[in-house]
């Protein structure tokens, strides 16, 4: 990996209505066929930071009525705006293993950036995937394990885009940690973006695992992230965008840059961008690498028609296959303002009119986010019974500033970049603000005054004294504690994203010692982005009981509530491991500058041995496991029966793509693109006109018609070579042919109802692979003394391995084991498969 380096691929793969984009194709086809080449530019190029409503917008079509592209954040909701609901983080609802909970999530999401006016949400996230605990943003996406992350990003963006909307699946790609994502100055110097450098096999088994899954989905939107992967910027790297995303998964969306992160202006349009935002080159600049730079690389014939085709179609593809020419309300919030009446274009402060009209969009979604919440919340630790309580405990003391309020209010931080009170979501853009936030200190409230009990909280970490007092007196202690993070542009408490260490916020591990001292009945509630450090306290005798409640979202406070007293049978299982110290994670993230003002060099070397593959592989035994998690009522595994389907032998997919198509044409007048002459110019808005007929003086710049080579074949728009692995859109259609069907049976050998994730691990059996790795799980609810059957499904892809030499999925011969069990290390049945044809 030393010296990585980044092949290049060109041409870009144009659209051509793969898979189920057909229809959607066509309609993009005859829209785009009737623009100007003025107004191609517009749809594929950012107006500018703060320039319009959303977070990102792109200029529209106003001759035919066309409102440009509204993008907003986030994965979990909508950032920037009233009346909406707060859903628990990805990383949290990845703990429920239930796909009807993350299509729900997805569609109520949707529903209500759509009411909104949002044509693209700006998630799910599945980059950073989670290689390493301490990455600042983890808890956007969903789990480090690529099947996992894999199936909850497909459902996410089938229900998102169920509702209407576009999903943007991102950070494509290997956007791992906060520090130096970006070119910029550190410490007062220069340090370029960091450099994923991986190799294809551990691309393709982990990193690329989820992207393919969301693009089999149909996620409409991806968005490349802002490091460098292999030395090559994410957003014009000629490999992973045109090759892989639109090459091999067949992508048919379109690619939209992080904020800022297009470097380039024709080598990322040959490079597979199809649309740059927020627009600027640097925020309000009032430049643009595209916009009058795109008008003219057509013009000059530097990029062919076809190129700026293709991005517009597939940004309107995105559109039709969501169904947003049915779907589609303007525009009515802002975010920039609160007020009712302000600027339309906050930067400039253009178009003073109203620019929120507080649609309330939430409807009943509290309820679900409620039952995800504690669909999520995982039971680690449960000595005799000590959960769930009856409510009725004689004196009930909560502990812990994470009890409680934010004292400046739940969205008194800007982006929640701040860690006051209870934890619900991480910082950064990946948030919403709350409606409201139930803390559990509220909810526990309510049901002991309820049962006529006693009730005291100290919610200062540090009031020693009063936490003494308070805990010798109790006769069930609540202890809530946490740990955060978010995007690097925001540093809490010295964590600039990243998280510093894995240790407890708000020196919480000493408050949980106090309390423990005292009362040996101590529940300890965990509020985390992702694994902490557990040791000090989880074998202590007086500690009954751990929970981990990630990142609940709006309804933290009920959904522990209704876990703690047994209205809610708790189900969830660890989506991560929790080990004794980071180092068991494996390489650390880079927090200092390590090649001066160049590129600090992340080598993955540890491949795809992350999270529980690196415990495994490493033969150490962690603490909580990868899928522990603990019900009120136990669970026994019985009867494994493989059956084998007969799928036939893999083909590679071969044949040639159609030729670039080139919608309508263009007028080759330098006069034909000058500013109109009627015009208000808006202060560092982005447009697409010359200034000029002179293309040298229109471009600014000095160094135009410098004679450049550009990368061969990227202006070829002839025919192209199908790839082997791939054919539709997520690849190879045969690999997702089921080869195995494993069904067990479990039973619930308790005396109350609950919900058990079985969990299907399969052994690749070669002497590189990881001793197991997850490829099925179903959240099965069964009541006591009743069995239910699991059954999952085993593809081709499940049992391949990615063949460097052949670039293609291989089912090996090496002797492959299913294992059907309650966690990554309760492996209670097993059987082998079968792979002779
Ligand atoms: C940068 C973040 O990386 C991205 O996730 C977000 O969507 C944009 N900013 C817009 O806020």
């Amino acid at each position: 990996l030393n010296n990585a380096y980044s092949p290049p691929f060109y041409p870009s793969p144009w659209i051509e209505g793969l898979g189920d984009w057909d229809a959607a194709y066509k309609k993009a086809q005859a829209f785009v066929s009737q623009l100007t080449l003025l107004e191609k530019v517009n749809l594929t190029t950012g107006t500018g930071w703060q320039s319009d409503h959303c977070v990102g917008n792109t200029g529209g079509v106003p001759r035919l009525g066309f409102a440009g592209i509204c993008n907003q954040d986030s994965p979990l909701g909508i950032r920037f705006a009233d009346y909406v609901s707060a859903f628990p983080a990805g990383g949290t609802i990845a703990a429920a293993w239930d796909r009807g909970e993350w299509y729900l999530r997805g569609y109520q999401m949707g529903q209500e950036h759509r009411g909104k006016g949002v044509d693209v949400q700006l998630g799910p996230v599945v980059g950073p995937l989670g290689r390493n605990p301490k990455g600042g943003r983890n808890w956007e996406g969903f789990s480090p394990d690529p099947y996992l992350s894999g199936i909850a990003v497909a459902d996410t963006v089938r229900g998102i885009q169920d509702a209407g909307v576009v999903a943007c699946t991102k950070h494509y790609i290997m956007n791992e940690q906060e520090h130096f994502r970006q070119p910029g100055n550190f410490e007062g110097e220069f340090v370029d973006a960091l450099s994923s450098n991986l190799d294809d096999k551990t691309l393709h088994e982990l990193y690329l695992w989820p992207f393919a899954d969301a693009v089999r989905a149909g996620t409409g939107a991806i968005m490349c992230s802002y490091n460098k992967v292999n030395n090559s910027q994410a957003c014009q790297n000629s490999y992973l965008q045109n090759y892989i995303l639109k090459g091999e998964l067949g992508f048919q969306g379109f690619i939209m840059s992080d904020w800022d992160a297009q470097h380039s202006g024709v080598a990322s349009t040959f490079a597979g961008l199809d649309m740059t935002m927020p627009g600027d080159t640097d925020f309000n600049s009032g430049k643009s690498f595209w916009g009058t730079n795109f008008t003219l690389s057509i013009l000059n014939g530097t990029v062919p028609e076809w190129r700026l085709d293709d991005a517009v179609t597939r940004i309107m593809a995105a559109y039709y296959y969501v169904g947003r020419d049915t779907a589609r309300v303007a525009v009515n919030f802002d975010s920039w303002a609160r007020d009712t009446y302000g600027y339309s274009n906050f930067y400039g402060k253009a178009g003073y009119e109203l620019i929120n009209q507080h649609v309330d969009v939430r409807a009943d979604h509290f309820r679900s986010i409620r039952r995800t919440a504690a669909m999520s919340t995982v039971l680690l630790k449960n000595t005799d019974g000590a959960l769930p309580l009856t409510g009725s405990e004689k004196w009930t003391a909560v502990f812990g500033n994470d009890a409680t309020e934010n004292q400046y209010g739940p969205n008194g931080c800007p982006d929640r970049g701040c860690d006051n009170g209870t934890l619900a979501m991480g910082w950064g853009s990946g948030t919403a603000d709350f409606p409201y936030l139930i803390t559990p200190l509220d909810s526990i409230k309510a049901t002991v005054t309820q049962n006529g009990g006693i009730l005291s909280s100290v919610t200062d970490n540090y009031a020693y004294r009063q936490i003494q007092a308070e805990a010798a007196q109790a006769s069930v202690a609540i202890v809530f504690v946490n740990a955060d993070s978010g995007e690097g542009y925001i540093t809490v408490d010295g964590n600039m994203g990243d998280r510093n260490n894995l240790t407890l916020w708000q020196d919480g591990e000493t408050l949980i010692q106090n309390v423990s001292a005292l009362c040996n009945n101590t529940i300890v509630v965990i509020h985390s982005v992702g694994p902490v450090l557990v040791n000090s306290f989880y074998d202590n005798d007086n500690i009954t009981a751990i929970l981990w409640a990630g990142l609940p979202g709006q309804e933290s406070g009920n959904a522990i509530a209704d876990i703690l007293y047994g209205r809610h049978n708790p189900g969830g299982k660890l989506p991560f491991t929790i080990g004794s110290n980071a180092a068991e994670y494996g390489p650390d993230l880079i927090y200092e500058p390590t090649d001066g003002s160049n590129s600090p060099q992340d080598n993955f070397e540890e491949g795809v041995f992350i999270d529980y593959r690196a415990f495994d592989k490493q033969n150490v035994t962690p603490i909580y496991e990868f899928g522990h998690g603990l019900s009120y009522t136990t669970f026994s595994y019985s009867n494994i029966k493989v059956s084998k389907s007969s799928a036939g032998p893999y083909a590679p997919t071969t044949g040639q793509s159609s030729a670039a198509p080139t919608l309508g044409n263009f007028s080759t007048s330098p006069a034909d693109y000058q500013w109109p002459s009627d015009f208000t110019y808006v202060n560092t808005f982005i447009y697409p006109y010359l200034n000029s007929t002179d293309f040298k003086t229109a471009s600014q710049d000095p160094e135009y018609g410098v004679n450049y080579t550009w990368p061969a074949g990227a202006t070829d728009g002839r025919p192209q070579a199908r790839i082997a692995a791939g054919g539709a859109p997520g690849g190879n259609p045969q690999l997702w042919d089921v080869l195995y069907t494993v069904t067990a049976t479990i039973t619930n050998n308790g005396s109350v109802a609950g919900d058990e994730v079985v969990q299907l691990y399969v052994s690749l059996g070669g002497k590189d692979d990881p001793a197991t790795v997850l490829r099925g799980f179903e959240r099965l609810s069964i009541q006591p003394g009743q069995s239910a059957t699991f059954s999952a499904d085993i593809t081709r892809r499940d049992v391949s391995n990615w063949d460097v030499a052949r670039q293609n999925w291989v089912i090996t011969a090496a002797p492959k084991t299913v294992y059907v069990g309650a966690s990554s290390r309760k492996l209670a049945l097993q059987a082998s498969l079968d792979t002779s044809d």
